[in-house]
C-alpha cells in the first residue's frame, strides 16, 4: 500500500464541497476488486455477460478490423476475459499495452497475459490514463495502434471528462489508429436500477467499502454501519448515481481534518453514465473518431464499438 498526499489532498477535498465526493477509484483496493469481481457475476449485472458475449460472437469480425500486427493497448490493467478473447484471436499482434496507474496490479496481469500468450510481446505502462503518456517501443514495428476500453468504464466519468479522455485515446491511438470500446445503453430504468441494487447485497459491500478503505489506507474514521448504500437512475441525465447515505448525524477525521455528515446527508462515490448510439457517436465525433462499426446483443442492453480516428 503508498498513499501520497495528493491523494489524501484529493480525498479532503472531494468531502469538503458542497456535495461531499470520494472519487470511484478508490472503490479498488484488494477487497474492492474482489467484490468488483464478484458483481460481474451477479444475475443482475447484464454488463459483463452482455459484452462478452457481444465480443464472442463478433470475434471474427472485430479481429479483421483491429487488423495484422497491431499495438493493442489497453486502458486499465486487463486481465478479464475480454481482453483475453481478443488475444486468442488477434493474429500476429506486435504488441500487447496494459497501461494502470497501480504498479502491482499491472505487474500481476501482465504475468497471467505472458503465461497464457507466451508469442505476444507484453509492454506494461505504469500511467494515469486520463493524462497522455509515452507508448513504449515494441520489437515489431506496429502497423498500426488500436485502443481498447472494455467494461463501459467511460460511464464513470461526467462528460467533459469523458471528452478528455476521448481525446486521450484519440491521441494514443495515433494516426490510422483506432479505438475498440465498451458503452453501456439506455434502457428501461428497471433493468439499470436492479443491476445496481442486486438482491445479495454485493454491490453495497462494494460501495460501502470505499468507507473501509479510507479507514484502513488513508488514516479516516468512518463508522461504516452509520451508512447505507444507495444507487438510482436518472433517466433525463442518463446515468446512475451511486451514494453512501449516512444514518445520523456524524462527525469524521481525516488527518488534520474534521467534516460533519448530517444526517441523511449522501457521499456521491460514483456515476455510471449510459449512453444512446447517437448520444455517444456525438461525443466520438467530437473528440476525432468516426464510428466505423457498433455490435450490440439482441436486446441492445450494451454495445461494442470500433472507431477510427477521422
Ligand atoms: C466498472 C464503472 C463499469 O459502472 O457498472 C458496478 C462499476 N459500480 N457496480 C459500472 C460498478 C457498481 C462499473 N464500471
Amino acid at each position: 500500500m503508498t498513499t501520497s498526499t495528493v491523494e489524501i489532498d484529493e480525498i479532503v477535498d472531494g468531502l469538503s464541497g458542497e456535495q461531499k465526493q470520494i472519487s470511484p477509484k478508490y472503490f479498488y483496493d484488494e477487497r474492492g476488486s474482489q467484490l468488483f469481481d464478484d458483481i460481474t457475476e451477479l444475475p443482475e449485472y447484464y454488463l459483463t455477460n452482455t459484452e462478452l458475449g457481444i465480443m464472442r460472437d463478433n470475434i471474427d469480425e472485430i479481429v479483421e478490423l483491429v487488423g495484422k500486427q497491431a499495438s493493442l493497448i489497453e486502458f486499465g490493467s486487463g486481465s478479464s476475459l475480454k481482453t483475453q478473447i481478443l488475444l486468442e484471436h488477434t493474429s500476429e499482434l506486435a504488441v500487447y499495452v496494459p497501461v494502470d496507474i497501480s504498479d502491482e496490479h499491472l505487474h500481476a496481469s501482465a504475468e497471467k497475459i505472458r503465461a497464457r500468450f507466451p508469442h505476444v510481446e507484453v509492454l506494461p505502462v505504469v500511467a494515469d490514463f486520463t493524462k497522455e503518456f509515452d507508448l513504449p517501443t515494441p520489437m515489431v514495428m506496429p502497423i498500426r495502434n488500436v485502443v481498447y476500453f472494455p467494461g463501459s468504464t467511460i460511464g464513470n466519468f461526467e462528460h467533459d471528462m469523458a471528452m478528455d479522455l476521448l481525446r486521450v485515446m484519440h491521441h494514443e491511438a495515433g494516426k490510422n489508429g483506432a479505438l475498440l470500446i465498451g458503452v453501456d445503453l439506455q434502457k428501461d430504468p428497471a433493468i439499470i436500477e436492479n443491476a445496481y441494487n442486486d438482491s445479495a447485497g454485493v454491490t453495497a459491500e462494494f460501495n460501502l467499502n470505499v468507507l473501509q478503505h479510507l479507514n484502513r489506507d488513508y488514516g479516516a474514521n468512518f463508522d461504516v454501519d452509520g451508512f447505507s448504500h444507495s444507487a438510482n437512475y436518472d433517466a433525463e441525465k442518463g446515468r446512475v448515481v451511486i451514494e453512501l447515505v449516512s444514518h445520523a448525524d456524524q462527525k469524521v477525521e481525516l488527518g488534520d481534518t474534521e467534516f460533519d455528515i448530517a444526517d441523511g446527508e449522501a457521499i456521491l462515490t460514483e456515476y455510471s453514465h449510459k449512453y444512446t448510439l447517437d448520444g455517444f457517436a456525438e461525443m466520438a465525433r467530437a473528440a476525432g473518431f468516426s464510428v466505423e462499426r457498433v455490435w450490440t446483443d439482441a436486446n441492445k442492453l450494451f454495445s461494442v464499438q470500433f472507431l477510427t480516428r477521422q
